[in-house]
């Protein structure tokens, strides 16, 4: 699955499954545009890759910013060719009923979750096409396709993630550019920490969420890393308009 002398632009690259991607990517030979609203954690991630002999830079950007994230692509695509997108960057809320759940806690996830992957797919397409080839991976969840109790905002960011996935698979197939998605389960990274933080006991929380899998554990973000890299690559040159559910088999049973 070697990626050398492709470009892959990662969005939320600082940490969890974002970071985890980046590294991979790394090691099959990409070169890595690390980016994230984090602008120390982005920069580290960088620092690290190139320290260990990748060709990986980091632009500071907030999905949400539908110019920078333009900005950004255009800069990149001019260097290097854009070839790989990844839309990872995304946020949670804390649980709550959907009548208990602000309007401006809806918005805020929905700016990140579905305009952030809007945003990308809107800069990095024109490229893509013009060139005749390109992959967008989007990073949505098991939320994508189940409706998950006290997290109705993030399920609508997700469900929209993968049928946003879908039209774009279709309206630019014929050009040649994939798109799919990666419904992860729950995987060990900040922003579970964040959603068990909420819980009176979180760790008996996270245990009793592992024992629902079949697998009886958790995803590990390396192990989403991976799902995302064999759509990002030529090893899924047939694969368009997919979501790849990666859950240790929880949807199943
Ligand atoms: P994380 O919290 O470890 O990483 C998220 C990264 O996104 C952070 O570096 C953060 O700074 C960045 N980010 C947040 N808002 C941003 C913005 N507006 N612009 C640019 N960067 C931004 O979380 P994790 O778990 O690695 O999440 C990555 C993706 O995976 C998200 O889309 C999330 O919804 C999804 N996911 C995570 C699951 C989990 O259990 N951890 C399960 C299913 C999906």
């Amino acid at each position: 699955m070697r990626l050398e002398n492709e470009t892959a632009l990662i969005t939320g690259a600082a940490s969890g499954i974002g970071r985890s991607t980046a590294e991979r990517f790394a090691e099959e030979g990409a070169r890595v545009i690390v980016t994230d609203v984090d602008g120390d954690g982005g920069e580290a991630v960088a620092d690290d890759l190139a320290a260990d002999g990748a060709e990986a830079e980091f632009h500071e950007l907030d999905v949400t910013d539908g110019e920078a994230f333009h900005a950004v692509v255009d800069a990149v695509d001019e260097s290097y060719g854009l070839d790989v997108l990844v839309n990872n960057a995304g946020t949670g809320h804390p649980s709550s009923r959907l009548e208990d759940t602000a309007d401006s806690m809806r918005d805020f996830v929905i700016d990140v979750n579905v305009k952030g992957v809007w945003n990308g797919c809107h800069a990095a397409l024109p490229h893509m096409k013009d060139r005749g080839e390109g992959a967008i991976v989007n990073v949505g969840s098991l939320a994508s396709i189940l409706g998950l109790p006290k997290q109705a905002a993030y399920s609508l960011s997700k469900g929209a993630v993968l049928n946003l996935t879908r039209a774009i698979a279709a309206e630019a197939g014929p050009y040649g550019v994939r798109a799919n998605t990666v419904c992860p389960g729950f995987t060990d990274t900040a922003l579970l920490e964040q959603y068990l933080a909420g819980r009176d006991d979180p760790e008996a929380a996270r245990e009793a969420m592992a024992e629902e899998y079949p697998l009886k554990r958790l995803a590990e973000p390396e192990e989403v890393a991976d799902a995302i890299l064999f759509l990002a690559s030529d090893e899924a040159s047939f694969v368009s308009g997919h979501g790849l559910v990666v859950d240790g088999g929880f949807s199943t049973c």
